[in-house]
């Protein structure tokens, strides 16, 4: 599928996806959200890539919906839409993302950030759920993945008064994961997938979906999925070669088997 809307770019086992509409802050429109879905889901498939990057062009990451596009929409074609299937899809990518936050990362944009496993973000980074001011709400996981991530009374407080936080708030509040200064934001964030991409993917791939099951189970639940795939990876080529390279005292050469 050709893109207009995105950029995919590969380095090495890296793939960094770019979202590109800058003139209107990358806002999620229906076309760029059908590209990211395929891209994404492309790569999960490419068994060359091990983790993908994904940033905004220009100065934000995303400022959320199209909003334009929503203008005239009414609630029977929002429900018979398939948009929401989409953020679906990309919460079911196997291989990790991790988000490069270049400045506003705002509704649909901060759910996005959020759906990624790992988020970097530049120092005048602002992240927030502002569809109160549109008298919306967040509609792509907001609502809960935010709750999830900074616990209620902060999601409370930023959901209802629409309010962005700074970077540095974001990163206090468990919200992102780093943050550094603009320029670096997209170099950290390729050093991060870097480390990432040379650890055992069957692994990577496994920790990634037990974390996940700690947003959407119970920990009897979550605990008995962890054991399971640990065992799992007793079968593993990869496992042999960890433990055989730290007895040998030399550095893992993982194979994905
Ligand atoms: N949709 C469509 N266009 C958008 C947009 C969006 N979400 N955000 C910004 N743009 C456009 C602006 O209309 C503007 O276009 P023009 O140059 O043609 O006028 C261009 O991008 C630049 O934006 P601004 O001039 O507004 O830039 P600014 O620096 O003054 O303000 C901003 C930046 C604070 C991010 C502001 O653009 C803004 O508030 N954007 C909307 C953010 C928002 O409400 N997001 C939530 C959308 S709803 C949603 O996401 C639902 C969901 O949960 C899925």
């Amino acid at each position: 599928m050709p893109y207009s809307n995105i950029l995919v770019e590969r380095d090495g086992a890296i793939a960094m996806l770019t979202l590109n509409r800058p003139k209107v802050l990358n806002a999620l429109n229906r076309a760029t959200m059908d590209e990211i879905v395929d891209a994404l889901e492309a790569l999960d498939r490419d068994e060359d890539v091990r983790c993908t990057v994904l940033t905004g062009s220009g100065r934000a990451f995303a400022a959320g919906a199209d909003i334009t596009e929503m203008a005239g929409a009414t609630a029977v074609q929002m429900l018979a839409g398939y948009r929401l299937q989409q953020w679906e899809r990309i919460r079911k990518i196997a291989k990790p993302i991790v988000a490069a936050v270049n400045g506003f990362a705002l509704g649909g944009g901060c759910e996005l950030a959020m759906l990624c496993d790992i988020i970097v973000a530049g120092e005048s980074a602002r992240l927030g759920q502002p569809e109160i001011n549109l008298g919306l709400i967040p509609g792509a996981g907001g609502t809960q993945r935010l709750t999830r991530a900074i616990g209620k009374a902060r999601a409370m407080e930023m959901i209802l008064t629409g309010r962005a936080v700074t970077a540095t708030e974001a990163a206090a509040v468990g919200l992102v994961t780093r943050v550094v200064p603009d320029e670096a934001v997209v170099d950290e964030a390729k050093a991060i997938a870097s480390t990432i991409a040379q650890k055992p993917p069957i692994a990577v791939r496994l920790a990634k979906q037990a974390i996940l099951k700690a947003f959407d189970t119970t920990l009897e639940g979550g605990l008995d999925f962890e054991r399971n795939a640990f065992y799992f990876l007793f079968a593993t080529e990869d496992r042999a070669e960890g433990i055989q390279a730290f007895l040998d005292k030399r550095a893992p050469t993982f194979l994905g088997r």
